[in-house]
């Protein structure tokens, strides 16, 4: 099956009055990368679970090879091959590898016995580089292997298509080129990549062709060598994009916050910082780059107070807060935190929009009266705020869970950078945005610190960082390896810092 060719031929699909695809017509040449690319809310994921027979469309065909196919269930799409690795993986980590893969296997699969599934995995595993034990419990594995595992299961059921929906954004920088090896060899062998991603440098990188989706309908589908960045951001947002914020240079105040030789430990009980001394000014985005896993979260979370110290001491202006609660220094001390994993930590996935945007301020006036809702006031919050950050949805009554990843994020980011703080704890808050969305974000950081705000800004996501920090100190195993001023932080001395080498 080496010709495999698939088509979409006029696709639609709403949810209530909004049109999430619209007309969608789409080829895909055999054996390609082809990237899809969208702002937050354009469509891609719907339209990636309609080809997975995840939602049924209004309209429109799924054509193999000129013949249409019937897609209504992920069964379904596998047999007509095709398959795709959702965000959020789908995996038993209790489980083998081999045992995921084999999970839920009708039919043929049952005969052989599990001895005989994997040897034949493993087989399959060499043969593309996948490095993978097929014995392996899955917890065990990392991230990028387990991104592997899925794909690795795709393969093992004859899928022609993977659909890979934001794959490098669970992936460190030193992955992702190992990854886009592995994508090249299944090229090679004929396979097919649907990629969907945000990030432009990705798809000039690995795609062959391009689709860029606007409100649900596509805008161009070109090869990617008629194309370039700035021409795909333009068809992508209908505007030019500055891909650099304007910052002006700024005079810092008075040290707001201070960690004095701060040591804690991660979940597993083994040392995540390690003697960490560092200090933001009021007026001043500090960065903290590093490989993810680094100790990036516990510096957070020790800030914010949702992990304790091992020793060491964390000080707000010239106060002790190092046993200071949680809600006492998010609502007493101002120091309000954006954490990474905003799904587990953020939000309230049956809450409405509106709902979400109150989470901590919802018995204070405006918001409750007399101990009565305010729906008005809180419909107007709402509103006003996701507006601002251009949130693309039907209503802020509406359950959050129905809105776009990229989304999503935005109503969090919104409600985070909304109050006032002293400090603002923001972990990859690029993560999973669309390019008119980053630049929104940081300009509203940039914001927060020009109001004398002290912003610490944890990224992974290093030309975002030197983008709007005015100091970065680089977090490696645990330790502070160095700290430079932003006129002197070029990518590549920053990278070395991050590579655990010293100066
Ligand atoms: N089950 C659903 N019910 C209601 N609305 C939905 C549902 N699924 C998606 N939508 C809406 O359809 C639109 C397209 O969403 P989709 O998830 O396809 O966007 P996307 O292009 O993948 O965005 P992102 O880059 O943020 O992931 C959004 O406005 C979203 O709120
Ligand atoms: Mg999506």
């Amino acid at each position: 099956m080496t010709n495999y060719k698939l088509s979409l031929e006029n696709i639609s699909k709403s949810f209530g009055t909004l049109k999430a695809n619209d007309q969608v017509t789409l080829d895909v040449r055999p054996g390609t990368v082809h990237a899809v690319l969208g702002e937050n809310g354009a469509g891609k994921s719907t339209l990636m679970n309609i080809l997975y027979g995840l939602y049924r469309p209004d309209e429109g065909r799924i054509l193999v090879d000129g013949q249409a196919v019937a897609i209504d269930s992920p069964r379904a799409a596998l047999a007509a091959g095709i398959g795709m690795v959702h965000q959020h993986f789908m995996l038993v980590g209790q489980l083998t590898v081999t045992e995921n893969i084999v999970l839920g296997m009708k039919g043929q699969g049952l005969k052989l016995d599990l001895a005989t599934h994997v040897r034949k995995i493993s087989e399959l595993s060499q043969s593309f580089g996948f490095e993978i034990d097929p014995e392996a419990e899955v917890m065990k594995l990392p991230i990028g292997m387990q991104q592997r595992v899925e794909i690795l299961k795709l393969l093992y059921h004859n899928a022609e298509v993977l659909i890979l929906d934001e794959p490098t954004s669970v992936l460190t920088p030193n992955e992702t080129g190992p990854f886009f090896e592995l994508l090249e060899r299944l090229k090679s062998a004929g396979k097919t990549i649907i990629f969907i991603t945000h990030k432009l440098d990705e798809v000039m990188t690995i795609a062959d062709d391009v689709t860029v989706m606007q409100d649900g309908k596509v805008m161009a589908s070109l090869p990617k060598s008629d194309t370039d960045p700035a021409n795909l951001a333009r068809i992508m947002v209908g505007r030019e994009v500055l891909f650099q914020v304007k910052r002006s240079s700024h005079a810092s105040g008075p040290v707001v916050l201070r960690l004095a030789d701060v040591s804690a430990s991660n979940t597993r009980g083994l040392t995540a910082l390690d003697q960490v001394t560092l200090e933001v000014r009021a007026g001043e985005v500090f960065g903290i780059a590093g490989v993810d896993g680094n100790g990036q979260a516990e510096l957070a979370e020790t800030i914010a107070g949702l992990r304790p110290v091992d020793s060491g001491r964390i000080f707000l202006s010239d106060s002790d807060i190092t046993q200071t609660s949680i809600s006492d220094r998010a609502d007493k001390l101002g120091i309000a935190y954006v954490p990474e994993d905003r799904h587990r930590d953020g939000i309230v996935l049956d809450e409405s929009v509106a709902q979400n945007m109150i989470l901590r301020t919802y018995d204070r006036a405006p918001f409750a009266r007399f101990g009565f809702f305010n729906p008005g006031a809180i419909r107007d919050h709402a509103e006003r705020l996701t507006s601002a950050f251009n949130v693309r949805m039907q209503s802020v009554d509406q359950e959050i869970r129905f809105l776009s990843g990229g989304n999503q994020q935005k109503v969090i980011l919104a409600r985070e950078l909304e109050g006032e703080p002293k400090v603002l704890i923001v972990a990859q808050p690029t993560k999973g945005l669309d390019v008119g969305a980053i630049e929104f974000v940081q300009q509203q950081i940039l914001v927060q610190r020009d109001r004398g705000v002290a912003v610490l800004y944890i990224s992974t996501e290093l030309e975002h960082l030197l983008d709007v920090c005015d100091r970065v100190g680089v977090l490696f195993s645990g330790k502070l390896m160095d700290t430079v001023d932003s006129s002197e932080a070029t990518p590549e001395r920053v990278g070395l810092l991050m590579a655990g080498v010293a100066a």
